[in-house]
């Protein structure tokens, strides 16, 4: 099994080009399908996700023609399947956004139903909610969801809480749904706007995205398009942190400044010190950060997927932090592995009371998921000796050539794929 061997205590430097934004990605190659015309999909993230997704949209019998490892085509004219299997919902929940793109260019669908993941028990009632609210039958059997309708009529909809998922895939349906559909208490992520812009883009008539009302009138068809991602606010902000933990100076470029707010603000209570250019955001922290207090919040507040990372670099801070999760129940797990690097936090409800530390310690951990992968990457860059991160395939579901990223910066990290490799490894660093 593959995993990743660090020797830390290098402070990572240099400049990082950030990818586009996976959760963008995974929106819009799935609402590409709704086209009969060729869609071209630049600055795609070459992820672990939208690997499965693209295979998940070939296996219904739509064209995906990989131009370079971040371009893709799709085209959707010849879709003779509208069921998606329990085998890609396993791998990745969002191939449920499907169910709102079929359904809204078919008016039928069928999804497996995604079941919990590592994180919390992620209920998809909302998602349900809307597409019932504009006509659709929809019924649970065998695990499968399935929705159909003679018509899909525009609706009024309010979600009960502000949710990610529901707000693009009702989006989607609603786009090709018969009048006006309003969305209130919509999310207002920039990967909400960045699919209404693409859907807007094949000729859909969709506006307010980023606030959370947004109004959609439905068209009968949508034509082919050319449209580049977004860049990947978190992976921007996974290097953010990276500086800041490991004491480096990291420039993360082709990002959009705006996108990162709420992390820069953070980074700046705590000491850091941040340049910002159009597209650029220089984070550097040469001494010890002090630390401060954060809530995950819907956006613009901040964001529950960069919780993990900051608390990394809240571990090493002279003080006391308070870490409060408030969209996922179950997503301080990964605290649990921090501990076997000496880390004092201690976790109450979905508190989190982190006190810094002067230095980790190297030592054998486990991804739990995509984002704490990620972070416990970062402690181990910044540790004293050597870690081993397993289970990477959760980190390489969202982060492309992660290691390559980070040794560019001074990082010492391999992907190795047994111990003579780790040993290996070690001969060479010294
Ligand atoms: C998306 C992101 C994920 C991020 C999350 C929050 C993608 C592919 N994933 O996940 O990386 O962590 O937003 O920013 O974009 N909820 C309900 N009912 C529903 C749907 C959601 O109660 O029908 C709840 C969830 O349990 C959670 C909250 O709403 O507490 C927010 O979830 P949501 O924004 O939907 O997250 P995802 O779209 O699953």
């Amino acid at each position: 099994m593959e995993q990743y061997i660090i020797k830390g205590g290098n402070p990572l430097v240099g400049e990082v080009n950030i990818g586009g934004a996976k959760n963008a990605a995974l929106g819009i190659l799935a609402a590409a399908v709704m086209s009969n015309e060729t869609v071209k999909i630049e600055n795609m993230p070459n992820v672990n996700d939208t690997k499965v997704l693209l295979q998940a949209i070939s296996s219904i019998g739509a064209q995906v023609q990989r131009i370079d490892d971040n371009t893709v085509e799709i085209n959707g004219s010849n879709i003779q399947s509208l069921c998606i299997d329990d085998g890609f919902i396993r791998k990745i929940r969002a191939s449920y956004y499907l169910l709102g793109a079929l359904l809204g260019k078919y008016k039928k669908a069928r999804v497996a139903l995604p079941g919990g993941c590592a994180i919390g028990s992620r209920p998809i009632d909302q998602h349900l909610k809307g597409f019932r609210a504009l006509g659709a039958k929809v019924t649970i059997e065998n695990g499968m969801i399935k929705a159909e309708a003679d018509r899909l009529v525009g609706a009024h909809i309010y979600f009960d809480v502000v949710t990610v998922g529901a707000t693009i895939n009702v989006m989607m349906a609603a786009t090709m749904a018969e009048g006006r559909t309003i969305l209130e208490n919509a999310a207002k992520e920039p990967h909400i706007v960045d699919v209404a812009n693409f859907l807007n883009s094949m000729g859909a008539d969709i506006r307010g995205a980023g606030t959370d009302v947004i109004r959609i009138r439905g068209v009968h068809r949508l034509k082919g398009a050319e449209y580049a991602i977004i860049p990947d606010q978190i992976e921007a902000g996974t290097f953010m942190c990276a500086a800041v933990a490991t004491k480096g100076d990291i420039t993360v470029k082709n990002v959009i400044p705006k996108h990162l707010e709420s992390i820069t603000s953070k980074l700046l209570e705590m000491g850091a010190q941040i340049e910002e250019s159009d597209d650029a955001v220089r984070v550097v922290a040469t001494r010890r950060c002090h630390p401060t207090n954060i809530k995950t919040l819907p956006y613009p507040g901040f964001p529950t997927d960069m919780q993990p990372q900051i608390l990394i670099a809240l571990g090493l801070c002279d003080g006391t932090s308070i870490v409060t999760e408030s969209i996922f129940e179950n997503r301080f797990k990964y605290v649990d592995e921090l501990a076997r690097m000496g880390s004092n936090v201690k976790v109450e409800g979905n508190t989190a009371f982190v006190t810094g530390i002067s230095e980790y310690r190297g030592a054998n951990v486990t991804a739990p998921d995509l984002r704490a992968g990620a972070a416990l990457v970062i402690a181990g860059l910044a540790a004293e000796g050597y870690t081993t991160v397993d289970d990477i395939h959760f980190i390489q579901r969202g982060y492309e050539n992660f290691e390559g990223k980070l040794r560019s910066l001074g990082g010492m990290i391999e992907k190795v794929n047994n111990d003579k490799e780790a040993q290996k490894f070690k001969l060479k660093i010294g």
